[in-house]
């Protein structure tokens, strides 16, 4: 699927303060969970629906329901945690799976270091979050790891606030089937892999790491 951007004034006003170098760890939390909330409901406008049967104070009547009954959000570590919680407010009872895979330092290559998902990911519709895609190996990465674990790529929405031109032609090419959402495509990545203009280091500013 192509990507689709989630153009909403109240996600881009919140992302502009996201992205605010006196943003403080504190905020920049609240704003990913937020943000991730708000692009959660435009990522599942078209989840599938069933009619169920309920009894109101008054009367009996047939009413929609979401028919996903499974579903599970896998981070990617560690800037992705930082959105679990967003998506938790949609799903409350939904799983959580984690993929940790870092960017080697020079070359910029993901490398797996952790993953642990709920077993029945192959029949749960997963949502996969990163704040950042930059070249799109670790995106990439994460959806093959995922896939090869018995996942199906049209049951897999990538959400993700801030992309690069690189990282969106890359994951879109290598995984079409899947569902992908971003909040801003930036202009470019600079020569360490970092997106421009974008926000500096997501994980180091949710977490006040350096
Ligand atoms: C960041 C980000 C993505 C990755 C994107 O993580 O959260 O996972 O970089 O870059 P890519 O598209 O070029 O792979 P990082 O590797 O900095 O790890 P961290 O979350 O532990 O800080
Ligand atoms: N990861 C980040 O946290 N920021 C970037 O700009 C690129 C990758």
């Amino acid at each position: 699927m192509p990507v689709t951007v989630t153009s909403h004034p109240l996600i881009q006003h919140k992302l502009t303060t996201l992205r605010k170098k006196e943003t403080t760890p504190k905020d920049f939390r609240e704003l990913v969970i937020e943000i991730t909330t708000y692009m959660g409901y435009e990522a599942t406008r078209n989840f599938p629906q069933e009619e169920v049967e309920i009894e109101t104070p008054i009367t009996k009547a047939f009413c929609r329901t979401i028919s996903r009954h499974e579903i599970a959000i896998i981070p990617i570590l560690r800037a992705g945690l930082g959105m679990v919680d967003g998506i938790l407010r949609l799903f409350p009872n939904a799983n959580v799976g984690h993929i940790g895979i870092y960017r080697e330092h020079d070359t910029l290559q993901p490398v797996e270091y952790y993953y642990k998902c709920p077993d029945n990911i192959h029949e749960a519709a997963i949502f996969i979050v990163d704040p950042m895609l930059a070249t799109g190996g670790s995106a990439n990465a994460a959806i093959d790891f995922i896939k090869a674990r018995g996942a199906k790529g049209s049951e897999i929405t990538f959400l993700c606030i801030l992309a690069a031109p690189e990282g969106v032609e890359s994951v879109e090419k290598e995984h079409p089937e899947v569902n992908f959402f971003v909040a801003s495509i930036d202009k470019k990545l600079n020569r360490k892999g970092y997106i421009i203009p974008g926000l500096g280091d997501a994980g180091d500013r949710m977490f006040g790491t350096k």
